[in-house]
């Protein structure tokens, strides 16, 4: 087997969706907290608000908060499971969110249409191409702001991510997101930073945050 057709395997869309199912339906409850990350309201309270995307939006807690505060957002999820959750969540919150369920990747948004274009903890693989990353940095609008956050890992968590079948390195990260942003954005901060409000118990607390401006 060639190692594209590997990556095709592993890493299209379908696969993707699967395994992201798979473990999303591994808990009858919900996966993640339920309650927006810390970052995201850090960086966004202040922001008089507009159009946002938030790119792989899992159970929906980040786009039902921005909904919530204003904002008009489209939120997409590669896993039906994770989407499920998300639009019964925002019910009883009163959030009125355009839900995708698709591969954030190769969806057709219109370039330069967002305020804001939001990635918590994003596990996009690198294997749909440079292409396709750059198609989903050109929807943040001139002027609007790119605000992606990554865990920070260490050698040992990469080692345990790897052993179980997960090698960030597959994965595009902040790195080559701040590679592929070029000259249309303007980095205003990328660093590690402490994770603000981390769930109970975590280990990750600490963050890399990149936040960029759409010149
Ligand atoms: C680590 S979770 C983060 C979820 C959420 N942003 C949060 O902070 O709780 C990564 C999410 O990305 C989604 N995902 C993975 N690949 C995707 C893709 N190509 N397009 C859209 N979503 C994707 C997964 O289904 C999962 O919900």
């Amino acid at each position: 087997m060639h190692e594209h057709e590997h990556g095709e395997q592993h890493f299209g869309a379908a696969a993707q969706a699967a395994e992201w199912d798979a473990r999303y339906r591994e808990r009858d409850g919900a996966m993640w907290s339920g309650r927006p990350n810390g970052r995201l309201g850090a960086e966004v309270a202040a922001l008089t608000p507009g159009r946002a995307l938030d790119v792989g939006c899992g159970e929906g807690a980040d786009a039902i908060w921005l909904a919530r505060r204003g904002w008009t957002v489209t939120a997409i999820d590669i896993s039906e499971v994770a989407m499920y959750r998300a639009r019964e969540a925002s019910h009883p919150a009163g959030a009125s969110v355009e839900w995708i369920c698709g591969d954030a990747l190769q969806t057709p948004f219109r370039t330069g249409s967002f305020d804001l274009v939001s990635m918590q903890y994003p596990a996009l693989p690198k294997a749909a191409g440079e292409a396709a990353v750059r198609r989903l940095l050109d929807t943040v609008r001139p002027g609007g702001l790119l605000l992606a956050v990554y865990h920070d890992l260490d050698d040992e968590h990469r080692e345990h991510m790897k052993s179980q079948g997960v090698d960030p390195a597959d994965y595009v990260g902040a790195d080559d997101l701040g590679r592929l942003l070029g000259d249309d954005f303007t980095v205003e901060l990328y660093a590690v930073e402490p994770r603000i409000d981390p769930p109970p118990g975590t280990p990750h607390i600490a963050d890399v945050v990149l936040r960029a401006r759409r010149r």
